[in-house]
């Protein structure tokens, strides 16, 4: 029996594991250039190929514990964030293996804190992982974890005094807009409860422009007290300020004010 918590990082192993395959699949046949000069035409796919497996290997490197630990440097960010709200109920939208749940229940001796994801295919995370997580990190008595979405959060209005989420909204599905998730999230925030939300909000692909994503939280009745990208707060090495990567992470903290 494992006796560590094991929290894995964002990066799939598998897509790593698809591009580097395809690499080396496109050096193999640039390799029977002897026998025809078009195989030389493999060298095109493999330095794509080669070059996004070089960007996830490098990213997997920086996130974990040898390379940096930013996975676990942003976590403290956003649980520092949260600051003295981390008392009382708090709730993390999309909490994968639960490292921020644990993290927020080991911040005060006295708060209870609930993990919610749809746990789907793609992520080596579950359920099991994140139980087996907080009883090896000793708070699993302040911890519940629930599969639910993040599109439809099975919890009455102002349900709790923290909600937090990192890296979600973008990856929730069934969504008309991907900002829908914030108003979400929001709607299970108590009045005067704080928020802090980490997501790609810079990148045009999930959120039109700053602008929708300010409109929207005030719409949902909530206050923004910092909206700033994620490398203002956290210096970002290479490649973790890639666009592809973290380049359009913004972090979002604010108070629900309204209803
Ligand atoms: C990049 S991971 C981040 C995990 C975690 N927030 C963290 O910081 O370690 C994205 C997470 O979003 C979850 N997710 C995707 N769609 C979801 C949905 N509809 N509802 C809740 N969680 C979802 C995935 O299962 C995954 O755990």
């Amino acid at each position: 029996m494992d006796h560590r918590p094991h929290y894995r990082t964002w990066i799939r192993s598998t897509r790593l594991a698809v591009f580097a395959a395809l690499s080396i699949a496109c050096l193999a046949g640039s390799a029977l250039a002897p026998l025809s000069l078009w195989f030389l035409l493999f060298l095109v796919p493999f330095a794509v190929s080669g070059y996004i497996a070089t960007i996830l290997a490098l990213t997997i490197h920086r996130f974990a514990p040898r390379g940096g630990d930013l996975q676990r440097r942003i976590h403290d960010l956003i649980v520092t964030r949260a600051g003295p709200a981390t008392s009382g109920t708090a709730l993390d939208v999309g909490c994968g293996s639960g490292s921020l749940v644990v993290k927020l229940a080991r911040a005060t001796p006295d708060n209870t804190v609930t993990g919610v994801d749809s746990w789907g295919r793609d992520w080596a995370y579950s359920k099991k992982l994140c139980e087996d997580n907080a009883r090896l990190e000793g708070v699993s008595a302040r911890t519940t974890f629930l599969k639910q979405s993040g599109a439809a959060l099975e919890f009455a209005d102002g349900s709790f005094d923290t909600v937090v989420s990192c890296l979600t909204f973008h990856e929730i599905g069934d969504l008309e807009r991907k900002s829908d998730g914030m108003v979400e999230a929001l709607r299970v925030l108590r009045p005067g409860g704080r928020y802090v939300f980490l997501d790609l909000f810079g990148d045009p692909a999930f959120y039109p422009s700053a602008d929708h994503v300010r409109e929207t939280i005030r719409g949902a009745g909530a206050s923004i007290v910092e909206f700033d990208n994620l490398a203002g707060s956290l210096p970002l090495p290479f490649p973790l300020r890639h666009p592809k990567v973290l380049g359009h992470a913004m972090l979002i903290v604010g108070t629900k004010t309204g209803p």
